[in-house]
């Protein structure tokens, strides 16, 4: 008896102390090439991440234990280097400026698909989506798994489509050298820095910002991902008690 009831108090305090269990991400490379993840944390505080950056090859995967509480996001860097003189690590998209394979908390410079979690947020739920309102560089899907049943709407979203040859033109980013390869597709927001395509100002509202044409090709191909700021009806996904799945490049 004194046994159980220690044993459950200090299960209770280290509830408490840990805010429930924590979550884990698998974080998959299905590309033909190496991808350099980037993790950027959000506003809460919580523990801090056991990476904010790191290298994986083509068919490799990564488990990564994450804080019960955090809310943040999860991008794909690619076409990474080390320069040999300068030591310096840069990228071809998504970026994070910290000359480093560790972000250390910089985030990816647009366009770049996104992965934005908020973990155990309003009603206990998790909330995640896949956003293309920064821009697309990889194909990327969010996979629950294990969450509690007929909780949420707690299901597979993601961008599973290749956006960067078909493109616009006026948001292709191609590589400068050789064949001009298309490597990321802007945003219209990054694009042009209009109000009417960033949702701010005038149209910094859900009633006053509308999809354009732009986001209007994102969204075709990629129903459940925002295409722009106020795309939440159908881009918001929510689960209680799961582990992700992130894949780059879903086959
Ligand atoms: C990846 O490589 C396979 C086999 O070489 C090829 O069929 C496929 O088109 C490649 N995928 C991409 C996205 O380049
Ligand atoms: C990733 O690939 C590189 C080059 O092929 C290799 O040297 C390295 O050991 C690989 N990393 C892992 C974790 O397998
Ligand atoms: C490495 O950095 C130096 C100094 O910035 C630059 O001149 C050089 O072109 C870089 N090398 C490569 C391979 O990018």
């Amino acid at each position: 008896m004194g046994f159980v009831r220690i044993a459950s108090f200090l299960f209770v305090i280290i509830f408490l102390i840990n805010g429930g269990s924590s979550t884990t991400f698998t974080v998959v490379n299905q590309c033909n090439n190496t991808v350099w993840p980037g993790l950027l944390s959000g506003a809460s505080k919580t523990a801090p991440l056991p990476t904010t950056g790191f290298s994986l090859n083509s068919s490799e995967s990564r488990v990564i234990s994450i804080p019960a509480f955090w809310s943040g996001r999860i991008w794909a860097r690619t076409l990474c280097n080390q320069n040999a003189t300068t030591g310096k690590f840069t990228c071809v998209t998504g970026d994070c400026g910290s000359s480093q394979i560790e972000c250390s908390g910089a985030g990816g410079i647009p366009p770049a698909t996104l992965a934005e979690f908020t973990l155990n947020g309003a009603g206990n739920l998790d909330f995640y989506d896949v956003s293309l309102v920064d821009g697309y560089n990889v194909p990327m899907t969010i996979v629950p798994h294990g969450g509690a049943s007929g909780v949420g709407k707690c299901m597979a979203t993601g961008c599973a489509a290749d956006l960067n040859g078909a493109c616009p033109a006026q948001l292709k980013v191609t590589l400068e050298d050789a064949d001009g390869v298309a490597v990321a597709c802007k945003s219209a927001c990054e694009a042009f820095g209009t109000p009417e395509y960033c949702c701010t100002g005038a149209f910094g509202t859900p009633d006053t910002c509308k999809a354009s044409e732009y986001a209007g090709f994102f969204k075709k191909a990629c129903h459940t991902a925002y295409s722009y700021a106020y795309d939440d009806g159908t881009s918001t996904f929510t689960c209680s008690g799961a582990d992700y799945v992130i894949t780059f490049c879903p086959l």
